[in-house]
């Protein structure tokens, strides 16, 4: 029988997506040991006896994932995503399929299923990260394969006895492991799709059918159809057996946010590294300041999207202190400013046609515009667009304050413009970023 796309259906299941907003990607694997990203396989066209040291070394002791839970709950973070297993092929869950996991390194522990535990306990929802791709598996493609080590080696890479058929039926066994042994899943994040492998090459039909039959309500990223590049059919509003829900823009904020083919707003989800890797990295030092993510954040909501922001532990299990800095600061935020965040979404289609700050952003959640305020103005901030009866009230949200509206003579020439009075200062009260929120009541309220 053809596929049939049910909205109602696809609506239910992402509500707590669209209205969560921010979440915690954790990349992990046997790569933070050498510490030079999760690609080094692919970059170095490292061979795998000079990558399984590694895999006989490891040994995180000092992970501990109620720490990891505790640190993205106190960022604001609402889910979380671990990689259950990234392109090396490097299991972090006790698979039955490969002895290539960490149950089998000195470490000896289900890192899956520690994530797991922990981050449910915090109240946050649950994800896994899957590779498609699989630089390990001895019938995964890799001469010609435009990213695997062995790409230019003919010999080494020779694919002449690789049955790719072989491999879907491994991968699609670890899927159906993830999706049985571990509980309720909120979220599963598949990497990625390429030239020519990409849907049903991956049997994207029979794996779909596979994940919903046993995950009702899991969602589901669109990169068994694209990468970080491209949309997928939802977008297209074409959708296939295997398209995603939302739609995954790595490393950049859409600058218009995303719609489909017939107009409607499309979910989405930034990811976004803190430096420029995944993986730990011991010498990538570009970390992002914690008032730019914040920005970004807001961005995102603004535009109608999530951001997942990543953190990659170093060899001992631990989140780098420059990383623990930042959530620590997102966070300090978060505590006083989330409501501008949760369940908001951009300013278009709300009561008003409200213009965002002169410098900042604007989030709405139903009657209520968060002015996100990133520079004072000179004297009274102009709420452009809010007409001055429609006001019902105006917060400041780090404290409730109450914020009146101006009458100084200094705007007695834009006598129809709604001025908000912060105070004497000129320094706003938060140099990231001062929210006032702004309530509106229904047009004929009195
Ligand atoms: C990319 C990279 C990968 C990373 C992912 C996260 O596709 O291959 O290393 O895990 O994006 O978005």
């Amino acid at each position: 029988m053809a596929y049939q796309f049910d909205r109602a259906r696809y609506d239910e299941r992402m509500g707590w997506f669209l209205h969560d907003r921010f979440g915690m990607f954790i990349h992990f694997g046997l790569y933070a040991i050498p510490a030079r990203g999760e690609w080094l396989r692919s970059d170095e066209e490292m061979p795998e006896e000079d990558y399984l040291p590694y895999f006989h070394e490891f040994n995180p002791t000092a992970l501990d994932a109620r720490d990891w839970a505790r640190r993205a709950r106190e960022a604001g973070m609402r889910y979380a995503v671990l990689t259950a297993k990234h392109h090396d092929g490097f299991c972090l869950f006790d698979t039955a399929t490969t002895d290539f996991k960490s149950t089998n390194t000195p470490f000896g522990r289900d890192i899956v299923a520690e994530f797991l535990e922990a981050f449910r306990a915090e109240g946050l929802r649950v994800g896994l990260y899957y590779s498609l791709i699989d630089w390990h598996h001895p019938d995964f493609p890799q001469y010609g394969d435009r990213q695997a080590p062995f790409r230019n080696d003919p010999v080494r890479g020779c694919n002449d006895d690789r049955v790719f058929d072989r491999y879907l039926d491994y991968m699609h066994e670890q899927v159906r492991e993830l999706c049985t042994n571990y509980g309720r899943l909120d979220l599963l994040w598949f990497d990625f799709s390429y030239d020519d492998l990409r849907g049903d090459a991956w049997r994207g039909t029979q794996l779909m059918e596979m994940v919903r039959s046993l995950q009702p309500d899991v969602v589901t990223n669109n990169r068994l159809e694209v990468s970080g590049e491209g949309y997928g059919s939802l977008a297209a509003c074409r959708p296939t057996p295997y398209h995603g829900d939302f739609v995954t823009p790595e490393k950049i904020v859409p600058p218009t946010g995303i719609r489909d083919a017939e107009g409607r707003p499309l979910a989405w989800e930034s990811c976004v590294t803190m430096n420029d890797n995944w993986g730990y990295h011991a010498t990538d030092k570009n970390f992002k300041p914690a008032p730019l993510l914040v920005h970004k954040l807001v961005e995102c909501v603004s535009k109608g999207g999530n951001m997942i922001l990543n953190v990659g532990p170093d060899a001992t299990g631990r989140i780098p202190d420059e990383s623990c800095r930042i959530l620590d600061e997102i966070g300090r935020w978060m505590r006083r400013n989330s409501a501008s965040v949760y369940g908001c979404g951009p300013a278009a289609g709300g009561p008003l046609d409200v213009r965002p700050p002169e410098v900042g952003r604007l989030t709405r959640n139903g009657n209520t515009y968060y002015f996100h305020l990133y520079e004072n103005a000179l004297g009274p901030v102009p709420l452009l667009g809010v007409p001055k009866d429609r006001i019902e009230k105006i917060r400041r949200l780090c404290d409730g304050t109450e914020v009146l509206l101006s009458t100084s003579w200094t705007h007695s020439d834009y006598p129809d413009v709604a001025f908000a009075d912060l105070g004497p200062s000129p320094v706003l009260p938060d140099p990231v970023d001062t929210v006032l929120a702004v309530t509106i009541k229904e047009a004929n309220a009195r």
